[in-house]
């Protein structure tokens, strides 16, 4: 049973892109971070980012047959545009926390609007990286309850 990290569009480019809403985070720190946590309750953390849509839902797909029993997705811009990619969540039937490193409802109107939220556990926003360590934890409590 392992948990899959996903982000969507942009995220690559987490530490230099608008660091006043992002943070000055690597996406690769922050994986790090998320694996190590995994590691240390014995749980395979996977990440994946792309800026595709295609490849988000493939691998979404995959989860499958994979062994993925929890899933951690940051959609970042498919948040507010991809049915498609709800689709691919709702049709694995995995459960998934929705994460947004930024306080989307104190930005633009377009922002405050998911295509995810309804179908998600939970959702953490604002809170920077942190929100993908608080989702993690979860989750893997979720998998191994105390
Ligand atoms: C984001 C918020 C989205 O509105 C935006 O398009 C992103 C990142 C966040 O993590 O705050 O790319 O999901």
């Amino acid at each position: 049973q392992s948990i899959l990290v996903l982000h969507g569009p942009n995220l690559n480019l987490l530490g230099t892109r608008e660091p006043q809403h992002y943070g000055a985070d690597t996406l690769a720190s922050i994986n790090g971070k998320l694996v190590g946590m995994g590691e240390e309750r014995g749980i395979p953390v996977e990440c994946f980012q792309s800026n595709r849509e295609y490849e988000l839902i493939e691998r979404i797909h995959a989860t499958l047959a994979d062994g993925t029993a929890y899933i951690v997705i940051n959609p970042a811009a498919f948040t507010h545009t991809s049915v498609a990619l709800r689709d691919a969540l709702a049709g694995v039937k995995k459960p998934f926390v929705e994460v947004h490193l930024s306080n989307v409802h104190a930005r633009e109107a377009f922002r405050h609007h998911s295509y995810f939220s309804d179908l998600a556990t939970g959702v953490i926003c604002g809170l920077g990286a942190r929100g993908y360590e608080y989702a993690l934890r979860f989750a893997m409590d979720q998998l191994q309850p105390a």
